[in-house]
């Protein structure tokens, strides 16, 4: 832990004390902040006291090309425009033949990365299938995989509609990767129990991130269960040792524009 309080910058007004999630950050007897030595280790790196000190008095606790600078403001949003935004998100699942260039996608990452995660853990790890014809493999193995299953006994929850996407498959459609150029796969540690949630989290992140850069994107179910089951898509990623994915996403340059919002459900409330 290397939180470092500027003394002649801080004006002791004790936000970080307040704010500190874990409450390790106290005041001395003249309101300075410190960080008692037996309770360092507790701290999160979540970067709450250098957020919120009006002074900048606290050090990065991460490299400082990881912080926001100084210069940047951000534009005013309004709840309106936000929202539209939001829900004009749909699933994309016809895409244009463009590869979206590494650069673009590292951005996208780069914002995905301040995604929240449990007790700050940042278990997600990225693996890009890039290379179109390696996305093609995927789908083909996909489907290897429905195979095998629609001529076996082994029982699977999507088996009722596995022979329909093996005979898109065989009329030439792809209704596992739908065409797409690209898959993102969120993995981490087979043994980290709250890893799962992270990556759902941090996929959001760049489905919702997507439209912004001109792209679209979709979950991609079927993938995911044949990544997470089925021996030779395990191998085709070969993700590193002790990694599983915890789930898949295609993503591109829409075909089409997104022109209308379709209606959905009204939100199921209880109050208290
Ligand atoms: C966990 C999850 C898995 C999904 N898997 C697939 C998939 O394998 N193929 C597909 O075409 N769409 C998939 N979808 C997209 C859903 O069908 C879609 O979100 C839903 O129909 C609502 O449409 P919208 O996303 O445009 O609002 C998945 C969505 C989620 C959240």
């Amino acid at each position: 832990m290397n939180m470092i309080f500027d003394q002649e910058m801080c004006t002791q007004c004790g936000i970080c004390t307040e704010i500190c999630p874990i409450g390790i950050i106290f005041q001395d007897a003249q309101n300075m902040p410190y960080v008692p030595d037996n309770m360092g280790y507790a701290c999160t790196r979540c970067g709450n006291c250098e957020a919120f000190c009006p002074e900048g008095a606290i050090s990065p606790l991460f490299k400082i090309e990881h912080s926001v600078p100084d210069d940047a403001v951000l534009p005013d949003i309004t709840p309106e425009q936000l929202g539209l935004y939001m829900r004009k998100r749909r699933s994309i699942r016809n895409y244009k033949d463009t590869i979206v260039d590494r650069a673009t996608i590292e951005n996208i990452l780069d914002i995905v990365r301040f995604a929240p995660s449990g007790v700050n853990n940042q278990p997600v790890h990225w693996l890009i299938v890039h290379d179109p014809e390696k996305v093609k493999d995927l789908t083909r193995l996909t489907i290897d995989w429905m195979r095998e299953i629609v001529a076996s006994d082994t029982p699977n929850p999507i088996k009722p509609v596995m022979q329909g996407l093996i005979t898109a498959y065989e009329n030439g459609k792809d209704p596992i990767c739908r065409g797409a150029p690209h898959i993102a796969i969120a993995h981490a540690q087979e043994d980290n129990p709250m890893a799962y949630t992270d990556c759902i989290i941090a996929l959001s992140w760049l489905e919702l991130a997507a439209p912004a850069f001109g792209l679209g994107a979709c979950w991609a179910g079927f993938l995911k269960m044949a990544a997470t089951s089925y021996k030779p898509v395990i191998d085709e990623l070969g993700l590193p040792e002790g990694h599983v994915v915890q789930y898949a996403m295609m993503f591109g340059y829409p075909k089409y524009d997104v022109c209308n919002i379709p209606g959905r459900l009204p939100s199921r409330t209880i109050w208290k």
